[in-house]
């Protein structure tokens, strides 16, 4: 079972962007726990993307077809406009899981829509880096689970 790990715009800045929120973890921080944690629950690979552009990652959600079993997506802040995001994750019909590491439901009002959830079996919000974690397992149980 391979696994992706998608984040869009400014997560490379974790770590150096507003700390009171996102914490002190930086993006290298996030690649390893990912990577650590794949190879823990049996995932063959964990490969870890980050791209600050749209088209990219729906790109990289296209580029999944056939060749990756699960996605762990944190959209940032496309995941409040983007449709082409969404759109790309229900193309392609990847096992996926939602992942933020700020509590965003406790935050703005222009955060509390996500348009990549609605094509996400599970969501993991406000346990800082620690939720990548989380989502994984979420995603490899699901992985597990005989097919309906
Ligand atoms: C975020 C939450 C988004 O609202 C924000 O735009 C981000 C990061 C999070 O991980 O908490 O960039 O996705």
């Amino acid at each position: 079972m391979k696994a992706l790990v998608i984040n869009g715009p400014n997560i490379n800045f974790v770590g150096i962007r507003e700390p009171g929120i996102y914490g002190s973890d930086s993006y290298d921080d996030i690649v390893a726990l990912c990577q650590r944690t794949g190879l823990e629950l049996g995932f063959e690979s964990v490969e870890c993307f980050q791209s600050n552009h749209e088209g990219d990652i729906v790109d990289k959600i296209q580029e999944a077809y056939g060749a990756i079993d699960g996605i762990v997506i944190n959209p940032a802040a496309y995941t409040h406009t983007s449709v082409a995001i969404l759109d790309a994750l229900k193309a392609v019909s990847i096992p996926a899981v939602e992942v933020h590491i700020s509590a965003v439901e406790s935050r703005e009002d222009f955060r509390q829509v996500s348009f990549a959830g609605m094509a996400c079996f599970a969501k993991v919000t406000g346990e800082g880096i620690q939720g990548y974690a989380h989502a994984l397992r979420l995603l490899a149980e699901k992985l597990d689970e005989p097919a309906a």
